[in-house]
């Protein structure tokens, strides 16, 4: 029985999207700009048991009650495909699942490439990001490596490397504030925001011009500007949170510790900046040469549940024979 397995890694949104312009299709409202790390990682096998009677998911070794956000990039992938056998997907990640690290783009990546490969069909690139887009918004840009622009220009979606690990080997600082599960989903949250935040529009109509700037700070390789940017996005984006109705505020105590010793770090000179995506996890971009003395203040705080080093990592790929 074929049997394959690919690896993907989560990817931290530096320009963030949150909202949908298609809520059926998965469509973002918005491009964003994010880096794919090397140090955590989702795995999935994909195989057609000739017993087995129903497409099942076992995640983390756990069978799951459905399909949950992968059927609909099943179904894509299935349409170009005469297999009609039912699947068995086994994903596990090595890192916490559903709490605010990407793990649902890491997962969606691997099993789109895993899959294809089992049905194989040879899928084009624009037909891999729907593909993975279909499962989260935010995995096609784990389907690319280290800097990864997701792109709507001219009102057609492209997903695509703008720098290479190598290119800008940067460090991400994953700082865990909370081991358990959101305890509301990033599909159900931008939802919200969308239909009740009073800043939404805004948050909308100037995101362009904060890709932007990221895009040419990248480029150039300046990290205060990127910072700055990004921070500032990221903010922005809980803002929009914050201010729906009913209010979503993803950060714990630990979250706001972390923070405010970022802050601090940064107006004695330091060069690092962060981010929070939907969930209380603070990520802390820097050189490398910066990794130990961030590392050691933040194991200062008390709360963290553990830190986590990574560097830039590779896309999407399949593994073994
Ligand atoms: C805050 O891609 O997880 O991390 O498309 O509904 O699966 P779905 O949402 P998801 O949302 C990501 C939101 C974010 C920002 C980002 O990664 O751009």
């Amino acid at each position: 029985m074929k049997k394959i397995t690919a690896i993907a890694h989560p990817n931290f949104a530096l320009i963030k999207y949150w909202g949908k312009s298609n809520f059926y299709e998965n469509i973002p409202a918005m491009g964003s700009i994010s880096v794919v790390v090397d140090a955590m990682k989702s795995e999935t096998t994909v195989s057609f048991p000739p017993e087995l009677k129903k497409d099942t998911w076992v995640l983390n070794k756990v069978e799951q009650p459905s399909l949950g956000h992968l059927e609909p990039s099943l179904q894509y992938l299935r349409s170009m495909s005469p297999m009609r056998q039912s699947c068995l997907i086994e994903s596990t990640n090595n890192f916490p699942t559903a709490a605010g690290l990407a793990s649902s783009a890491s997962g969606t990546a691997s099993f789109v490439k895993a899959m294809s490969q089992c049905l194989e069909i040879q899928p084009k690139r624009k037909q891999m990001i729907k593909a993975t887009m279909l499962g989260s918004g935010s995995a096609p840009r784990s389907l690319f490596s280290g800097f990864v622009h997701l792109d709507f220009f001219e009102g057609a979606l492209d997903c695509m490397t703008i720098l290479n690990p190598e290119e800008w080997p940067l460090k991400v600082i994953v700082c865990l504030t909370s081991l358990e599960r959101k305890s509301v989903s990033s599909r159900d949250g931008m939802e919200i925001s969308r239909k009740t935040s009073s800043f939404y529009k805004d948050w909308v109509n100037n995101h362009y011009q904060d890709i932007e700037l990221a895009l040419s700070a990248i480029a150039s390789r300046n990290l205060k500007t990127l910072g700055t940017v990004a921070q500032e996005n990221c903010l922005k984006m809980h803002e929009v949170m914050k201010t729906s109705q009913p209010s979503i505020d993803y950060w714990n105590m630990t979250t706001h510790s972390v923070v405010k010793s970022i802050e601090t770090m940064q107006d004695d000179g330091l060069d690092i900046f962060y981010t929070i995506d939907a969930g209380p996890q603070v990520k802390i971009i820097c050189k490398s040469d910066l990794t130990e003395e961030v590392c050691s203040a933040m194991k200062k705080i008390s709360g963290i549940k553990s830190i986590i080093e990574c560097g830039l990592g590779q896309g999407a790929r399949l593994i073994g024979g």
